[in-house]
């Protein structure tokens, strides 16, 4: 059953306030919903109130204290009818009940090692009540939550804290008053027996605010770093949005068994354990910048988010770009701007621009949906991030920030679309926003291909720009979109030359507008090297006429440090197509790797940003070399091409390289901040050159690494290396830190996708034994994704030639579908480039899905991917 977006209109009834009482018992727990209900004066004059519902078991409904008739209810496993509700405010009381130890889904209610927790985004309070499910109901919570002292000492849900008390029989109750109206999808519940860590934080206007993050016990030391992360975060959104807290207490709850990353229930974040979860025995360099970064998101949605919510899930972008745009821009003002923008757009061409050049594309904000869970998706939240830069970039910081400030004073307490949004810049700005909102509309990743040319007579240099937006599933036919492109002119001393058109200065913010957009700069004594979307101002392809040595000067100069690095893997980039051209047809391999000139700058003693130095040694990946040859993809001969370049630089630079491993050498104890981690980086980049052909000397120092190391990130790194090769090594490395670590289920994740990633022949048949090792629960979200999903993600591997690694990851699926349908739908996102594989490997992927797509009984979410995968 499809959604459409055109097919909104307003809820025909208003609920304003909620009482829950949630009586908590493992198979049988009683939910008691008094619902204050009126008609809403927006919506129809309907004969019956529709309740949303699922897998409930209705014991009763009463309206204003009358029980309600058998004729007076319709019940469905997916409804709650009630025919003749009174045309004025009433209230309706509803008793339900529901096996949360059942519950596998884990949406609405369920337990997990012995607690409960929720999660009802987007739609799973409706698996705890018949309720109105859908954002654009608001409504003030009271929840009381009772339930054994000895199991769930711990009962949270949203708001403050206003009653506790015993009610004999070893139970007790906690009362919860959230004030603030939300909608359904913001309502949590937590209990069990849980451990704490408290801390407080004074908002900007003086609100004493009790902070608490609750773990399993015994892992209270691992918390700190959460903790620390949520006061900084509180103080930034004060700083730089003006955006204050708005209750007593913040609370952050731990879970092992979660769907997701986590998830932004008001006053009470619940996350998966993962995401909180830090010491420097435990954690990588890479879990604390995680925890860091989704605690900041998270916490940030309380403005963006809960108060100010979207009106239907079509906008979910409306949250949801915007909060990655906000928990970017703290880390950028945390760590290093330039090095966050890499990662950022590393990230985003890996899931967001693949995802976009495949059967799975949809817009920002989509038309149409068979099953939401699947539109949380990296176009909805990376793109969607880079569409709101792109407007920062468009009108301007000062703009920007006047634009927001008006969104939050216009639209607090309301549920939102996108055009509220953009009218507040619109307004700020006194711009048209008409073709900017192409953004939200047209899938597909716009091209630009840039020519340039230089009149040494007239001393001028035009930029030509020609633009594309390629069709995409139900969109055959794209309209130019506005694209900022931001530019430099370089001159030979490495500067930037004043921008002069029509004899006047002017902006860096090109806004290419039109099919093509052409501009001739003045008063250009010599020709100047373009540096093209600076900072990538906007989420395209570029292709440009500038020559190799054009993008070694860049790599070398450009004051944008963004385009330095981007320069650098340009040149990476076309000299691996070279190669993989050449590998398949035999040819000639290209001649020497010269973007070793930019490795060499990175591995220099006298290069201090080791963070950025990093991201510059590190050569685009497989998929970046995929998405560039585009169609015909042979995955077995890029990673051969990458293996190849990786080798020729390491010979070219070895000195180098080895002098740089040993001055990077971690001294003193370990600290997570940037700085360290960006040493880390930069000396386990080092290393992987240094065993790249898995020769003795460079295992061997992987080996003395993975052996020596005084922390987590070194370890585990020295563990990737090692485990690219088959070498005897890796197993010894990989049996001990089995034997270390294998009590520690989130260390054993790392361990269970080290080896679900290695490009190593035997990688299938280690994975299917790994999912019967004790180390594997296909009902934990992130065993499954550590060793499946990481598989799914594997270059050569999951694209074996014989098409066993699609059949293997559609038959996961569809024997994890019955248990949990949504995650058993995001392994499915392996398959969003098929289309591009050559022949043979397509028709093998083909054949996986449309076996998987036979399958009786899947689940909307399976059934929704496949059918839109085969298109
Ligand atoms: N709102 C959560 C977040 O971005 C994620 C919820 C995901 N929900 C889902 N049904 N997949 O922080
Ligand atoms: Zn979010």
């Amino acid at each position: 059953q499809i959604v459409r977006l055109a097919d909104y209109r307003p809820s025909d009834f208003l609920i304003e306030t909620v009482d829950l009482d949630v009586n908590l018992h493992p198979t049988a727990t009683r939910v008691t919903a008094r619902l204050s209900i009126r008609p809403n004066p927006d919506g129809r004059e309907v004969a019956a109130l529709v309740l949303d519902g699922e897998d409930l078991n209705l014991v009763s409904a009463a309206i204003d204290g009358g029980a309600l008739e058998a004729d007076a209810l319709d019940v469905s496993p997916e409804r709650l009818t009630i025919a003749n509700p009174p045309r004025r405010p009433f209230e309706l009381t509803i008793v339900t009940e529901i096996d949360p130890t059942a519950n596998t889904r884990l949406m609405g209610l369920y337990r997990s090692n012995g607690a409960y927790t929720t999660q009802c985004e987007a739609e799973g309070f409706r698996r705890i009540t018949y309720f109105l499910d859908r954002p654009d109901v608001l409504a003030v919570y009271t929840t009381r939550v009772e339930g054994p002292k000895d199991e769930t000492p711990v009962l949270l849900s949203n708001g403050n804290l206003a009653e506790t008390g015993e009610v004999g029989d070893g139970r007790h109750f906690a009362v919860w008053h959230d004030p603030h109206p939300k909608p359904s999808y913001l309502f949590a519940l937590v209990a069990g027996d849980l451990g704490v860590v408290e801390d407080r934080f004074v908002t900007a206007s003086g609100r004493d605010v009790a902070l608490k993050v609750f773990v399993e016990h015994g892992r209270e030391d691992r918390a700190a770093y959460a903790m620390d992360a949520i006061k900084r975060s509180m103080r930034w959104d004060e700083e730089a949005f003006g955006r204050e807290y708005d209750l007593d207490v913040f609370m952050v709850v731990a879970v092992s068994h979660f769907n997701m990353g986590a998830m932004e229930n008001k006053g009470l974040n619940v996350f998966n354990d993962k995401y909180v979860l830090a010491s420097p025995e435990t954690a990588t360099d890479g879990d604390y910048a995680n925890i860091e970064a989704i605690i900041a998101h998270e916490y940030f949605h309380n403005w963006t988010g809960n108060r100010i919510t979207c009106r239907d899930w079509f906008q979910l972008c409306l949250k949801e770009g915007l909060t990655v745009f906000r928990d970017q821009e703290f880390t950028s003002d945390t760590r290093s701007r330039p090095v966050k923008r890499i990662q950022d757009v590393r990230n985003l061409r890996a899931a967001q621009f693949a995802e976009d050049s495949g059967p799975l594309a949809h817009p920002v904000r989509p038309q149409a949906y068979a099953e939401i869970n699947n539109f949380y998706t990296p176009t909805v939240y990376e793109k969607g991030a880079e569409v709101i830069r792109m407007l920062k970039v468009l009108i301007g910081p000062e703009a920007f920030k006047a634009g927001m400030d008006l969104y939050f004073d216009r639209h607090d307490g309301q549920a939102c679309t996108i055009e509220q949004f953009i009218a507040c810049f619109a307004e700020v700005s006194g711009r048209d926003f008409d073709q900017f909102m192409l953004w939200y509309h047209q899938a597909g990743t716009p091209s630009v291909e840039v020519s340039t040319a230089y009149d040494a007579a007239e001393k001028t240099f035009t930029i030509e720009a020609t633009q594309r937006v390629p069709p995409t599933p139900g969109q055959p036919t794209k309209a130019p979109a506005v694209i900022p492109m931001v530019v430099g002119l370089i001159g030979p001393d490495g500067r930037d030359l004043p921008l002069v058109v029509g004899g006047q200065p002017t902006d860096a913010v090109l806004a290419l507008t039109s099919a093509t957009t052409r501009v001739t700069f003045e008063g250009l004594k010599q020709r100047p090297v373009a540096s093209l979307f600076r900072n990538f101002s906007a989420p395209v392809k570029l292709s440009a006429d500038l020559t190799d040595d054009d993008y070694l000067f860049l790599a070398a100069n450009d004051p944008d440090p963004f385009n330095r690095w981007q320069a650098g893997q340009t040149v990476a980039l076309r000299n691996l197509v070279a190669r993989v051209a050449a590998l398949r047809t035999a040819g000639a391999t290209p001649e020497e790797p010269r973007i070793a000139d930019a490795v060499r700058r990175a591995f220099a003693p006298g290069e201090t940003d080791h963070a950025f130095a990093a991201q510059v040694a590190a050569l685009p990946s497989e998929g970046d070399v995929a998405r560039e040859i585009g169609d015909d993809v042979d995955p077995d001969a890029i990673h051969a091409a990458r293996r190849a370049l990786k080798g020729a630089i390491a010979a070219s630079l070895a000195d180098e390289i080895a002098a740089a491993y040993a001055r990077l050498e971690d001294t003193g104890p370990y600290s997570p901040d940037a700085a360290s981690a960006g040493r880390r980086a930069l000396k386990v980049s080092a290393l992987d050159y240094l065993a790249a052909d898995g020769g003795a000397e460079g295992v061997a120092l992987a080996k003395a690494l993975f052996d020596g190391a005084t922390n987590m990130t070194d370890r585990i790194m020295a563990l990737q290396v090692l485990s690219l090769h088959a070498a005897p090594d890796r197993d010894a490395a990989l049996d001990a830190f089995a034997a270390s670590y294998g009590s520690d289920p989130l260390l054993m994740d790392k361990w269970l996708l080290i080896q679900a990633s290695a490009p190593l022949p035997d990688t299938l048949d280690r994975v299917r034994e790994l999912t019967r090792s004790r180390y594997f629960d296909s009902g934990n979200p992130n065993r499954v994704r550590s060793l499946v999903g990481a598989f799914g993600a594997n270059p050569t591997q999951f694209n074996r030639a014989d098409g066993a690694g699609y059949a293997f990851v559609a038959e996961t699926a569809r024997a994890l579908d019955g248990r949990n349908p949504q995650v058993a739908a995001r392994l499915l996102g392996a398959f969003k480039t098929w289309r591009a594989l050559e022949p043979g490997r397509r028709a093998k992927a083909e054949d996986a899905l449309r076996t998987l797509s036979r399958a009786p009984g899947l689940s909307a979410d399976v059934g929704d991917i496949v059918r839109r995968a085969l298109g």
